[in-house]
């Protein structure tokens, strides 16, 4: 292994299996999958539900142990949870109690005692992500794409090596959908933060990503792996650019045929 190549690759994974044991049997979650991700690049994983999304990414968080196969970040094989990896979810998973800023601070307060200098990190976390002006409020006085902005401010607190996002804003309607995408790019652009993003949404996929994934349904592989060729900083008007309408058109195609392929 020469040491430019470890340098790259941010997160390497090497014929990963999942089954899980269940009482009524055993469960294929992740049959067989391989792929390299290269430091500061963003990868989204798109797939029909029920095909080992999640679980992928909670294997790659340490969260969930793999079966069979090898996961690595920064070449160091993974074999538990993941300090260094920030992370977000379809729900915020707020403190109710907790003002916006000490939501931020929450998993800095979980390892150690928080600093003057976290305290200042997270105030420019919150200005980054717009909230600066609400980080006396509590959660319920937020809105939904507003939490989901704590949430990834809190993701990227402890300057994580990577970020893993599972349908961060599945639960979003399509206006604020569509804005937080826009602001995951401009924070990308300023962070370069290594990143998956699991997500149903294939325009969303294309707009925010270097590379995508699709994973099929049984056996649960990586059937494609596209990079995607637009320049960043990412604009709104690439929706408009033919290619894009091409390659949302062939990665449709391609779930289409998972789906269709599944028993
Ligand atoms: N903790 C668990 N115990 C047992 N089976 C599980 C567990 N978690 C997931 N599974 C099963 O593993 C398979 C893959 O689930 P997973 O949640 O990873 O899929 P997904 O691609 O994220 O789906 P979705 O798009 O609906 O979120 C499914 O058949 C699911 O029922
Ligand atoms: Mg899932």
């Amino acid at each position: 292994m020469s040491a430019r190549g470890a340098a790259a690759e941010a997160i390497t994974a090497a014929r990963v299996r999942k089954v899980y044991e269940t009482p009524s049997g055993p469960v294929e979650a992740v049959a067989e999958a391989s792929f390299r991700i290269a430091r500061g690049d963003f990868v989204s994983i798109l797939g029909p539900s029920g095909c080992g999304k999640s679980t992928l990414m909670l294997m790659v968080a340490g969260l969930e142990p793999a079966t069979a196969g090898s996961l690595r970040i920064d070449g160091v094989e993974v074999s538990g949870p993941q300090v260094d990896a920030g992370m977000m979810f379809q729900d915020p998973t707020l403190l109710p109690w907790r003002s916006v800023l000490d939501n931020v601070l929450f998993p800095i307060g979980m390892r150690r005692r928080v600093s003057a200098a976290d305290r200042e990190r997270a105030e420019g976390l919150l200005r980054m992500v717009d909230l600066w002006g609400f980080r006396d409020k509590r959660p319920r006085e937020l809105s939904g794409g507003m939490r989901q902005r704590v949430a990834l401010a809190r993701a990227l607190i402890g300057d994580p090596r990577i970020l893993l996002m599972d349908e961060p804003f599945s639960a979003l309607d399509a206006i604020t959908r569509d804005e937080m995408g826009l602001a995951l790019a401009r924070i990308w652009d300023t962070t370069h933060k290594t990143s998956i993003f699991i997500t149903h949404s294939i325009r969303e996929a294309i707009f925010l990503s270097d590379r995508i994934l699709v994973m099929g349904r049984r056996p649960s592989t990586i059937v494609e792996d596209i990079r995607v060729p637009f320049e960043r900083p990412r604009q709104p008007s690439v929706e408009a650019d033919a290619r894009f309408n091409e390659l949302y058109l062939h990665l449709k195609a391609s779930i289409h045929r998972t789906t269709a392929g599944a028993a």
